[in-house]
């Protein structure tokens, strides 16, 4: 039996990974320690909450005398740090915010499972796991090999040299003070829980809204999507199998231009509304319902100050030693993630009429049209 904390367990990775840790090993203790900060949504777990599969805890990675009395409390050996500002927009408007939990915040954990684990950490099984993201690695050309787990770190956003920093730290603790550790950097992640703010859930519920889906520059930039089912699949893989002090890539082998995967989802929700009617009544104002294809709502914008052109994950050495391979085929897990969006309304609802409403109108109405 496992007792993990489970940090930012209320955004969209950590609430998925809550899901599939409590199906799949339902005899583990798991505690949720959450800030709850704009991303994080406690509906995401509260049927785990609910049925009492998980105990949530408010608190900030960042106070450490506090997590260090939970993990002790709780007699937790196992961490997954999901917590952090994850949003790359964001981090242009406020990079302090970053640095604060992503840099110090896992800094503090850190110090927090040495204290409370003590010298003999890595003897009795203790793990420390770091989720981290391929955006360390800075950009690719169009012919570039993918990133491996040894391509040099060149983060170029706020968002990322926070995240690169941490990795480090991570790095570091193992190396200075024996912490077992393990960290993995995957691509991005789609799927179910995850906040509008991101390309692909904006782009549905504008959809849905009758807003204009904007895509940055020429739209050609290209992502490695995975879908978050198979990334918490990969994780259970390396919290099960891996020794520490492994670092572990996670990709979903796709590499679509943003422009091919926002039509995949203009064409998908085109269908769901053609094949079932209640829709358009549902949704009045987005295109279908109008008569007009969803594709018409694409807009180029202004693109995003230093934007990334290319990321693409080798995920071989997880293939080869774990045995991990993404199942997910793109069009299959964005027709289900429409879906999932179609079918819980008050979730999204629940988001989009709160403080997502002002930054967004803020957000969006520098982006200038091109
Ligand atoms: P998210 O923004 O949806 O959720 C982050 C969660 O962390 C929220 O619940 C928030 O309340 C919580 N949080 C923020 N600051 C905190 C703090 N100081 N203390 C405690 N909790 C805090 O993020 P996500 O998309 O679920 O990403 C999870 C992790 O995966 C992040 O570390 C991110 O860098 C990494 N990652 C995400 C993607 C992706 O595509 N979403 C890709 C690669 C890596
Ligand atoms: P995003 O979901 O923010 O993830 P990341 O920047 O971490 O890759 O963006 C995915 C891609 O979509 C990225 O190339 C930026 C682009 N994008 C747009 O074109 N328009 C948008 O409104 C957003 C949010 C992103």
């Amino acid at each position: 039996m496992r007792r993990l904390l489970v940090t930012g367990g209320a955004g969209f990775i950590g609430a998925n990974f809550c899901h599939y840790w409590c199906a799949a090993h339902p005899g583990d203790r798991v505690v949720v320690l959450d800030a709850l900060t704009y991303a994080g949504n406690l509906a995401s777990i509260a049927p785990l909450i609910d049925a009492g599969a998980l105990r949530f805890v408010r608190g900030d990675i960042g106070e450490r005398e506090r997590v260090t009395a939970l993990l002790a409390e709780e007699s937790l050996g196992t961490i997954v740090n999901f917590a952090a500002e994850s949003h790359v927009d964001r981090s242009l408007e406020d990079p302090a915010r970053f640095l604060r939990t992503n840099v110090l915040g896992t800094q503090a954990l850190l110090d927090a499972a040495r204290t409370a684990w003590g010298q003999d950490a890595g003897q009795r099984g203790c793990r420390f796991h770091h989720v981290s993201t391929d955006e360390v690695y800075g950009s690719l050309a169009p012919t570039q090999a993918a990133f491996s787990e040894s391509t040099p770190y060149s983060p170029n956003s706020p968002y990322a040299a926070s995240k690169a920093a941490a990795d480090h730290l991570v790095r570091a603790y193992a190396h200075s003070f024996g912490l077992p550790v393990t960290i993995s950097n995957c691509s991005n992640n789609y799927g179910p829980f995850q906040f509008p703010e991101k390309l692909l859930p904006l782009c549905i519920l504008n959809l849905l809204e009758g807003r204009r889906l904007p895509i940055y520059g020429d739209g050609l930039q290209i992502r490695d999507w995975l879908h978050v089912s198979d990334h918490c699949r990969a994780l259970e893989l390396i919290l099960t199998k891996s020794a520490p002090g492994e670092t572990w890539n996670i990709g979903g082998s796709t590499q679509d231009p943003n422009l091919v995967v926002v039509g995949t989802v203009c064409d998908l929700v085109d269908a769901a509304f053609a094949a079932e009617p209640a829709l358009a009544a549902r949704f009045p104002r987005s295109a279908p319902a109008q008569g007009r294809s969803a594709r018409t709502l694409i807009e180029h914008v202004r693109d995003r100050p230093g934007h990334d052109r290319r990321y693409a994950v080798d995920s071989g050495k997880i293939a080869r030693s774990l045995g991990f391979r993404a199942a997910t085929a793109l069009r299959a897990g964005l027709e289900t993630t429409v879906r999932w969006y179609l079918d819980h309304e008050a979730w999204w609802r629940g988001i989009v009429s709160g403080e997502y409403r002002q930054w967004y109108a803020r957000q969006y109405s520098q982006a200038e049209r091109t």
